[in-house]
């Protein structure tokens, strides 16, 4: 007796379709497993043998082998059982085997026969219905998750017994559903902070606006005190909202990491801030079993890095391979990884140990100590940073000024005309923001007259730029454009954006 079952492992971010087989045949009562398989799916045999049995199947003796293919494929993670034991069944006859070949199945068994939730029911459910599978089996803690794909349909049971009687009976079961309408819903923001709430620091704001328009990197730089960190906490009150397609992208992930918790689906941009005590395989991803790290949380979303110079240099250099490509690779013996990770980077940092260096009446580092500090930070990592801004010490007039700030949602505003304009123009190419655009597309959507060509030139040559900081800027000015609703790039636009990277220069630059 022979039986074939379908489920599905996570590599990446994507699901790859697992056969598993089962064959049962007389000789020595043996239950053997095979194909790769890591540890927790060798564990399944023993999960699902007594599973089966508290479940109130009693198996014959008779000689069991379960088959895992394609053989090259690392099997991990516990969702193997679900299907193990629904191939096994079938080939003993207790389900329909005609039901299983358009069945994706995946689950984890508790010893009592209840099935529990997995990570990644998202992309595998995704995975499924792209290999033109007709329906899922998923546990029911995942089946808001599941159901989220549409064109598939989606169904949670709660134990064994259940998916038996669903899967000889199939026709009369409904299957799952979510309404994304609702999903999305009361999303946009509601958050307790404004921006209104941060007096003066008009440049600072002005920066950070063109910066989440664009999603373009920005690192703060200034004292203590001067509201870096308090502006970086309302970036997620002006983020322009989530389309259906980014949604999915994070989801997936959150899916992987098992962070999706009872949300069927992210809805909101994300905003990641890990301490700077994180590990390097905290930040990037990684570990024994590959799981996605901050950097991949924070997919089209915010990663900000508050004290950027308290953070173990080698854990932020690791960043800037991420920084260019937009994904991360993992490496591992038998597979590399490729984990998505289109993240913005918002970074703070003071100048100097004392934080008020340039400020020689408050600042006692040497030039020494101040060099050091600032050497935390590597010119290739600066380099990546499309924007950098002083905060600057605001005075005790300007604090108990009573002119009305901006709010949040006048902010916002124009951030979403300016995200309108960049899905307008890049329609139907895979490009979202101003920030992703490749070289060959700089050459096209940033053309400049002859006059912000020379500007652009002088630039050039006066500030020593590198050809990455060259892009960078015409990205900016791109986006600064945007904000301004003008199709062209003038030199107003050009000379801003040029101003955000020649900041980094007072400090970097060559005044030691
Ligand atoms: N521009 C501002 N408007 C209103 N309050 C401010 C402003 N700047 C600072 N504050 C007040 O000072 C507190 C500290 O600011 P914040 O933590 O943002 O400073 P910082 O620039 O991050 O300093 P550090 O470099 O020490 O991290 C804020 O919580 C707020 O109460
Ligand atoms: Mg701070
Ligand atoms: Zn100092």
């Amino acid at each position: 007796m022979f039986s074939k079952a379908y489920s599905a492992v996570i590599h990446g971010i994507d699901g790859l379709i697992v056969s598993v087989e089962a064959d049962v045949s007389d000789g020595l009562p043996l239950f053997d497993m095979v194909g790769l398989l890591n540890s927790e799916v060798r564990e399944a045999r023993e999960r699902v043998r007594i599973a089966l049995k508290n479940s109130g199947y009693m198996l014959p003796a008779k000689r069991i082998t379960v088959n895992l293919s394609p053989a090259d494929i690392r099997k991990e993670g516990t969702a193997f059982d679900l299907p193990v034991a629904v191939a096994i069944l079938t080939a003993f006859g207790h389900i329909l085997e005609d039901n299983l070949k358009d069945t994706l199945i995946i689950g984890e068994l508790s010893l009592n026969g209840n099935i529990k939730k997995v990570n990644g029911v998202l992309p595998l459910v995704y995975a499924a219905k792209q290999q033109g599978f007709l329906r899922c089996i998923v546990p029911k803690d995942n089946a808001n998750e599941g159901a989220v794909v549409s064109g598939i349909k989606v169904y949670g049971v709660g134990s064994i017994k259940e998916a038996v009687e669903l899967l000889n009976d199939i026709e009369s079961y409904e299957p799952n559903t979510v309404d994304i309408g609702k999903l999305f819903e009361g999303s946009a923001n509601d958050e307790d902070v404004d921006f209104s709430e941060v007096v003066g620091q008009a440049a600072l704001k002005r920066a950070i606006e063109i910066a989440v328009s664009g999603m373009h990197n920005i690192l703060m730089i200034g004292p203590p005190g001067s509201g870096k960190t308090m502006l970086a906490k309302r970036i997620p009150t002006i983020m322009p909202e989530l389309l259906f397609e980014e949604s999915m992208e994070i989801s997936k992930i959150y899916s992987i990491a098992g962070l999706l918790d009872n949300r069927a689906l992210i809805t909101g941009r994300p905003f990641r801030s890990p301490h700077h005590s994180i590990t390097c395989t905290a930040l990037v991803g990684g570990g024994t079993i590959p799981k996605p790290g901050e950097i991949s949380l924070a997919h089209l979303g915010v990663l900000f890095l508050d004290e950027l110079p308290e953070f173990n240099k080698n854990t932020i250099e690791v960043l800037r391979q991420p920084l260019e490509e937009k994904a991360v690779t993992i490496a591992r013996l038998n597979a590399t990884y490729r984990y998505p990770a289109g993240f913005m980077l918002v970074a703070s940092m003071n100048p100097c140990s004392c934080g008020y260096f340039p400020d020689r009446n408050r600042c006692g580092c040497s030039v020494n100590m101040v060099k050091r500090y600032l050497g935390k930070i590597s010119k290739p990592l600066l380099d990546r940073f499309d924007i950098c801004i002083e905060a600057l010490q605001i005075d005790y007039q300007e604090l108990q000024s009573r002119e009305k700030e901006e709010t949040s949602a006048d902010i916002r505003k124009r951030v979403y005309n300016a995200r309108k304009i960049q899905m307008e123009r890049y329609a139907g190419q895979g490009i979202w923001f101003n920030c992703q655009l490749s070289p060959k597309n700089i050459i096209k959507y940033c053309r400049l007259d002859s006059k912000e060509k020379n500007l652009l030139e002088q630039a050039f040559v006066k500030m020593n730029l590198s050809a990455r900081a060259y892009h960078r800027i015409l990205k900016v000015a791109r986006t600064i454009a945007d904000l301004d609703m003008s199709e062209k790039i003038t030199a107003k636009h050009i000379s801003e954006a040029i101003c955000y990277r020649s900041i980094d220069g007072k400090y970097w630059g060559d005044w030691r």
